[in-house]
This record gives C-alpha cells, structure tokens and sequence, in this order.
C-alpha cells in the first residue's frame, strides 16, 4: 500500500470524536487538518494533535495536501460543503443524509460526476458484522425467499442528550431523515431497492427544550414531521413496514425483523456495527444466535471513509452516491406520501452495494 489518504474535516462537532478514533486506527487514513465555521471549536477539537493544522474551510478546500474532504456539518449545510468540495477536485464522504433534498443531492451527483471526484455518504455501520452477517445470511438462502421486513426506531427525541439539538427539528432533520437512513440503508442492503413508498406522518408540539448542555433550558422550534411510518415496497416484492420516531419513551421492538418463506432474522441495530444476528427457522420455536460471518469487526465511523478511498476507480463504493441517493429519495417520496396521501413511486433506484467478507480488525 502507498501512502494513506489525507483526510481534511470540516465540521468540528459532537461526532467529530468519533471519527477521530476510527480513523487513527484505519491504516489507509490519515487526518492532515481540520476547519469549522467556529475556529476555537475547530482548535479545541484538536488540541494535543500538533500535526493537524485549523484551517478556514475555504483553505482546507484549496489545500493540495488534502487528498479527501470528511464533511461532518450539520445536514443543512452538507450540500454546499461537498459542493465545495468537489470544486476543489477533492473526493469527498459526507455524514449523512447526502442533503437536504434530493434536488441538492441531485447537483451534487452531476458535479461529481463533471469533476471525475468520488462521492460517499453515511451510514457505514452497515459495513460492520451485523448487517453484513444477516445479508449473507439471507443471500445463503437460510429465510428463503424475503416477504417482509420491520424497521422500528422510538426514542423521545435528541434534545434530551444533545447540546446543540436545533438541526435534528430543522429541514434536513426529524426521526426519517436523521435515523431513517441508517435503517433504510440497512433494508436495501438486506432486500434491494425500494420502488414505491405509502407513507403517514405527525407532530405533536411546536417547540422542544433542550435538556443539556450551556443552553439547557432553551426551547427551539419544531418544523419537521416527528413520528413517521410507512411501508416500503421493494422491487423484490418485499414489503418493509418503517416506523421512525421522536415521541416515544422507549421501545421494546427489535430494531429489524425480515421474515422470509422458510424462516425469520432478528438483525442488530442498524445505527451500530455490531450486534447478535437470530436466526427462527419456519416450524421452530426457539431463535439460534448466527456467529457473525461477514463485515467488518470492532469497526467504527469512518470505515465508509476508508471504503471510498480504496474503492478502485470507476466502480461504486459501498456508500456511494447512488445509494445514498436512492435512501435519500425513498425518505422524501415517504414524506411526500405522507402529506398527499396517496402512494408515491420511487423514482430513483441502486445496485445492492457488495458485501463485505469477514474483515479482522485493524490493529
Ligand atoms: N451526534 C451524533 O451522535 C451523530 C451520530 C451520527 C451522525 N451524526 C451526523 O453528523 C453530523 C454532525 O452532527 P454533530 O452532532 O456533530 O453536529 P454538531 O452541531 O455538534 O457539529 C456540527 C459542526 O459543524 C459546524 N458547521 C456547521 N455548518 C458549517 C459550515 N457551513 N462550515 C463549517 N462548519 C460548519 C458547526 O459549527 C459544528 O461545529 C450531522 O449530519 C449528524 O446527522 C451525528
């Protein structure tokens, strides 16, 4: 292997930590600097790691020392950064989703592909043991043919941990667009693309107060639906039944059920890399606990990262931009359903991405 990749980070927040670890530890990375529209969060955030130079993001951008841009704003703001990004000639991953809107995804894809850059795009817990070991259960033929899945995410909102909750409330925000494509991601890498959404949405209150941090106490407006459902159809024929939501105390549901003709899947929580895949087989009372068979192990967020940039060139990575259109599109036809009630055809689709083999841990 030659060199690593030079990783420049823009968006020095909550979950800029997160990535820093996993990428110290991928040995095809390296983080070179970072940039944040608050320079001291930027300098904080990378204090005790002298090699990474605070930049302005319009220097990361023209930094020929950075190989790739890791976008870590908030979703109001991942348009215009990889945007700029590709200006640049720069690769870029995005923390999810992709954009806003498909219309700003849209422009991103079309000026990557102008530029020749590579676009990739969160999740990439995807890529870890628990998707990755129920897909090839499934494609091992151990539920049969795949009828149905349910994808449920209840918590009462991120306001109650988060010191900087406004964007989750914001356009770009909510439980679907913010959790939703974790699940998404998962149900089309487990049962292929989705061709049409019915789908029916609610809010209950117009402001929520922020519950920690130096602005507990503050209320912020609400302008997202907070509790969405629907039912995917895939052009397997499978249908998906999706519940995301920001009013519930707590659930008990597993997170993702596929059943199929000859048995079901328990599959681990799609927002982690990890987790017990099990197994109920048609006839069978009792639920087996699948070792875990492929993707990555102990991995973290930035895996993606690495992904995109040893994907060689002019194939998709596994979090491409066709993927993480397509989840993006399937969300907002579901919102759209939702508020016309009627059902909506999913316009765009993908490829499911390649599996993953049994990866070891890095280091
Ligand atoms: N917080 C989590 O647990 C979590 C988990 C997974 C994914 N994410 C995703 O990661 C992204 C960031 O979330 P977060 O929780 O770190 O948010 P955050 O608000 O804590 O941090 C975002 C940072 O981006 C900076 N920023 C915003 N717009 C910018 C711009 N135009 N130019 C430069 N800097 C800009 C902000 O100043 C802030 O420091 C979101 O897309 C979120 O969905 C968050």
């Amino acid at each position: 292997m030659g060199r690593p990749v030079n990783v420049g980070v823009v968006g020095c927040g909550f979950i800029f930590g997160q990535y820093v670890r996993s990428i110290e530890r991928l040995p095809e990375l390296r983080l070179v600097s970072v940039a944040d529209l608050d320079p001291e969060r930027a300098r904080e955030a990378v204090r005790g790691c002298p090699e990474v130079e605070v930049l302005s993001v319009a220097e990361l951008m023209a930094d020929p020392r950075v190989d790739v841009v890791l976008n870590l704003t908030v979703p109001a703001a991942h348009a215009e950064i990889t945007l700029q990004a590709v200006a640049s000639g720069k690769d870029v991953y995005s923390e999810k989703p992709l954009a806003a809107t498909t219309a700003d995804a849209a422009r991103v894809l079309r000026a990557a592909a102008e530029a020749g850059v590579r676009v990739g795009c969160a999740p990439d817990t995807v890529l870890g043991t628990g998707t990755q070991t129920a897909r090839k259960a499934i494609d091992d033929g151990l539920i049969g043919r795949p009828v149905a899945a349910t994808a449920i995410m209840l918590t009462p909102g991120h306001e109650g941990w988060h010191p900087n909750p406004d964007f989750y409330y914001a356009p770009g925000g909510g439980p679907l667009m913010d959790m939703g494509p974790y699940y998404i991601t998962s149900l089309v890498t487990l049962l292929g693309p989705v061709t049409t959404v019915i789908g029916a949405a609610s809010r209950t209150r117009a402001r929520r107060t922020i519950a920690t941090g130096p602005r507990r106490g503050e209320e912020i407006p609400v302008a997202v639906d907070t509790h969405v459902t629907g039912v995917l159809v895939h052009a397997s024929g499978a249908l998906s039944t999706l519940v995301m939501g920001f009013e519930g105390a707590a659930t008990g549901a597993p997170p993702i059920e596929v059943h199929g003709e000859r048995g079901s899947l328990s599959v681990p929580d799609p927002n982690h890399f990890d987790g017990s895949v099990l197994l109920a087989r048609m006839g069978e009372e009792d639920w087996e606990t699948l070792p875990a068979a492929a993707g990555h192990v102990g991995a973290g967020r930035g895996v993606g990262l690495a992904d995109l940039v040893t994907t060689p060139a002019g194939r998709e990575s596994r979090t491409g931009a066709t993927l993480t259109y397509h989840v993006l599109d399937i969300m907002e036809c579901l919102l759209s359903s939702a508020h016309s009630r009627t059902a909506v055809t999913v316009t765009s689709t993908c490829e499911r991405p390649q599996p993953v083999t049994f990866r070891p841990a890095p280091r």
